[in-house]
């Protein structure tokens, strides 16, 4: 049986299931369910200043995007930090943590770019027993707008002089949590480095207008007919931040940082891919409010089940296991030739893959054979691009096919060698190495 143990920046829990800061986790109530339910750990909801807390529109704050099937694919959110007292948030803490001692518990924090201000909660924080902190340098609506959450992350200078400041006031592990909101996310995620870090977490929301109602041209979500920006998450998202974590997984400046994986995970496949690309751990938002708690029992199950068949031991085993394998497109393999191949038994000659390639570019998809619809591969247009495969509704119908040392591939009319070789070398790059200079 697998062995789902996970320790990340030194705090232990009984897997790499963490509930990401977010309304599941902003109290007691909440968190000590999660907990029953089987989750590793928590990020509380992020902890303001004391003083009296923020204030929440007190309409809808929740625009989505869905699936012809009406399920959820992304979500997008102008919920502030939480809007409960500090000292309440803390007391229920301490609660949880005594209540609680085998799982996770890290407060997430969001004060003014002041170092006093970072002074001042620390300390509070410490006090509750939380095995660490998360700086919340993401939210990228409201908070931003008063100088705090993306409007920090966005700046690797001031990400820098936050940890740092962190670093010197508290003995807890500093987990930085990165906006995606940003052109290179290496560059917040080295200056965390720099400041002394012990982790990273990403990705935080994104920045979108999920929909306009077209009867009231308003933004949703609408608050009294207006709109704005809000954060967007969920499965939508996925893409982006693993992205993001293989960056910062595979840059020579910030590799072997820890990475607390975030975006769209909703099933433990999402969840071990991140591990793949690097993640140390990960933490799960939408797909709790979502499906609720309980979801975490099926991304264990199957997290466990799938380690056991492929006979990996421990989380050890997978983490950074895909990291090698993401390069620059420059270095792939320009001698590797595929084709599609379409099952006939499988097909339902719906067309979709011979109009998908006819109308992109292509041509390589016949449509019919003795006057009857017939979807066959051309072998001579065929550029391997596997868009059929993408647009086929049915599983494994089209699949591609590398072309075996020796053959000839029908477009081109050449041999496929076997060999490696890649854009740096190419003759039609005129950068390429050994490249005479053309004549002025
Ligand atoms: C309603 C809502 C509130 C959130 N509040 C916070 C917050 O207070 N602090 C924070 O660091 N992230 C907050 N997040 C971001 C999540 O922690 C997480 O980074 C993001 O939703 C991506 O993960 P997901 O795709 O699993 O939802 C919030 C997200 C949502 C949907
Ligand atoms: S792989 Fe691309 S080019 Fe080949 S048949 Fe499919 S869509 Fe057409
Ligand atoms: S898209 Fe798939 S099912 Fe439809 S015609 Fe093409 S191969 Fe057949």
């Amino acid at each position: 049986m697998a062995d789902l143990r996970n320790t990340f920046v030194g705090i232990k829990s009984p897997n790499p299931f963490w509930l990401a800061s977010a309304p599941p986790t902003d109290k007691q109530y909440n968190v000590e369910r999660a907990f029953k339910a089987g989750w590793g750990g928590v990020v509380w909801k992020t902890l303001g200043e004391e003083g009296p807390p923020v204030v929440n529109v007190n309409g809808p704050r929740y625009g989505a995007i869905w699936g012809a099937d009406r399920r959820l694919l992304g979500l997008n959110n102008i919920e502030l930090i939480t809007d409960r007292p500090l000292q309440i948030n803390l007391q229920e803490m301490k609660a949880v943590k005594m209540n609680w001692p085998d799982r996770a518990l890290i407060a997430s924090i969001m004060v003014p770019c002041e170092e006093d201000a970072w002074k001042a909660i620390l300390p509070l924080v410490e006090e509750t027993g939380a095995d660490g902190i998360e700086l919340n340098f993401g939210c990228p609506h409201g908070m931003s707008e008063r100088g705090m959450g993306a409007a920090v992350g966005q700046v690797p200078e001031y990400v820098e002089m936050v940890v740092r400041w962190c670093k010197q006031y508290t003995r807890m592990p500093v987990i930085t949590k990165l906006t995606p909101n940003v052109t290179d996310v290496r560059k917040p995620a080295r200056a965390a480095k720099h400041g002394g870090t012990d982790a990273v977490s990403l990705i935080n929301t994104i920045n979108s207008i999920v929909s306009v109602d077209l009867d009231t041209f308003a933004p949703v979500p609408t608050v009294g007919g207006k709109g704005t920006h809000g954060g967007y998450c969920g499965p939508a998202v996925k893409p982006i931040a693993l992205h993001m974590v293989a960056e910062i997984a595979r840059d020579p400046e910030t590799s072997g940082l820890p990475i607390s994986g975030i975006g769209g995970i909703t099933t433990w496949r999402d969840a071990a891919e991140f591990l793949a690309l690097g993640a140390g751990n990960v933490q799960v938002c939408t797909a709790a409010m979502t499906y609720g708690f309980k979801i975490v029992e099926e991304m264990i199950s199957g997290l466990s089940n799938w380690m056991d068949e492929k006979g990996h031991r421990t989380l050890d085993d997978i983490t950074g296991r895909a990291v090698r394998n993401v390069t620059d497109w420059q270095f792939l393999n320009l001698e590797y030739i595929s084709k599609a191949r379409i099952n006939q038994e499988l097909c339902i000659k719906c067309g979709r893959c011979h109009i998908a390639c006819e109308d992109t570019s292509h041509q390589a998809i016949t449509k019919e054979k003795n006057g009857v619809r017939y979807f066959e591969v051309m072998d001579d247009e065929c550029v391997g691009c596997n868009l059929c495969v993408n647009v086929c509704p049915v599983d494994d119908c089209i699949t591609m096919e590398a072309l075996p040392i020796g053959t000839v591939d029908e477009r081109t009319g050449r041999v496929v060698t076997g060999q490696y070789a890649n854009w740096t070398t190419h003759p039609n790059n005129p950068m390429r190495k050994g490249a005479v200079e053309p004549a002025e």
